[in-house]
């Protein structure tokens, strides 16, 4: 993995995202996430649970993938992305096959164009790490959610994949050891890489990643006002591990993923705790 430490702005990762839009959308919809058909996405939806007449707001929705997945399960969804590209992606799937999905070009640290307490759920996929103002982020969410509401978010696992992450091999070349290092280096950067099977030839996406301890990524949601409800640490199936013998090793030694469940506290938690 090249790697090249700058300090990243919003409109710099809007920008590194829609240069990527287009060979994103096509992979994605191709089902070449193979991490995302056959791990993340069954063992996300899992977590996340039944969806039938929420209001969700999509943060960091992309070119809509999950987002369509959760309107098909009965959510009103709303979608918002900073990449005008990859909305344009989404709407134009949205023309192609209606399902009622909004969607907004904006930063989920600026929600200013939804009312205070308008949806039941927010839901962020593999987004909130490609993002400089996680803090900011947190508020707007507590914010647009009502009392009771969730947040309910997947992430790669901030203490296995570090900058530092390495496999060792044995001499048949399967993985057996993890080597975890500068878990405190918050630094961000660019990453140029691809999904675990591509095609030949694939030219890879070059996207910022921001680098967020466990106990950062947690104090920012407690300051925000947000209580931690649940946590998992999912596991790919056997099935899928050998269908794609790549994945067996998070399945064996380590948390690729982590997903995070916040409640916004009811008013009556929140009156009954100031007495
Ligand atoms: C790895 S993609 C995931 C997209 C989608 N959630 C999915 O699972 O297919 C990360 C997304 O986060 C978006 N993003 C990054 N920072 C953002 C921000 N501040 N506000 C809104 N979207 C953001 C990127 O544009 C990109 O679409």
């Amino acid at each position: 993995m090249n790697e090249d430490y700058i300090d990243f702005s919003e409109a710099d990762v809007a920008r590194w995202w829609d240069e990527a839009a287009s060979s994103w959308t096509e992979q994605v919809r191709k089902g070449l996430d193979v991490y995302r058909e056959h791990f993340n996405n069954p063992a996300f939806f899992e977590f996340l649970g039944a969806l039938q007449g929420k209001r969700v707001l999509d943060a960091g929705c992309g070119e809509g993938y999950n987002t369509r997945i959760m309107a098909r399960m009965g959510a009103k969804v709303t979608g918002v992305d900073i990449s005008a590209k990859l909305i344009e992606m989404a709407q134009q799937e949205e023309r192609r096959e209606p399902l009622g999905i909004r969607y907004v070009v904006t930063s989920f640290t600026d929600l200013s164009r939804f009312r205070d307490a308008s949806f039941d759920l927010v839901v962020s996929t593999m987004a909130l790490g490609d993002s400089p103002n996680l803090a900011k982020a947190s508020r707007e969410f507590f914010r647009v959610l009502r009392s009771g509401g969730e947040l309910v978010f997947s992430m790669q696992h901030p203490c296995f994949v570090t900058k530092g992450l390495g496999w060792v091999c044995d001499e048949t070349g399967r993985d057996i050891k993890l080597t975890v290092s500068h878990y405190f280096d918050n630094r961000p950067r660019v990453e140029r890489w691809k999904f675990t099977y591509p095609p030949p030839d694939t030219e890879p996406f070059v996207t910022p990643a921001f680098y967020r301890t466990l106990s950062e990524l947690l104090k920012t949601l407690i300051s925000a006002g947000f209580i931690l409800k649940d946590l998992e640490e999912p596991r790919p199936s056997a099935g899928a591990c050998k269908k794609f013998p790549k994945m067996g090793k998070w399945r064996k030694h380590a948390a690729l993923f982590l997903y995070m469940r916040c409640q916004k506290p009811e008013l009556e938690q929140k009156r009954s705790r100031s007495g």
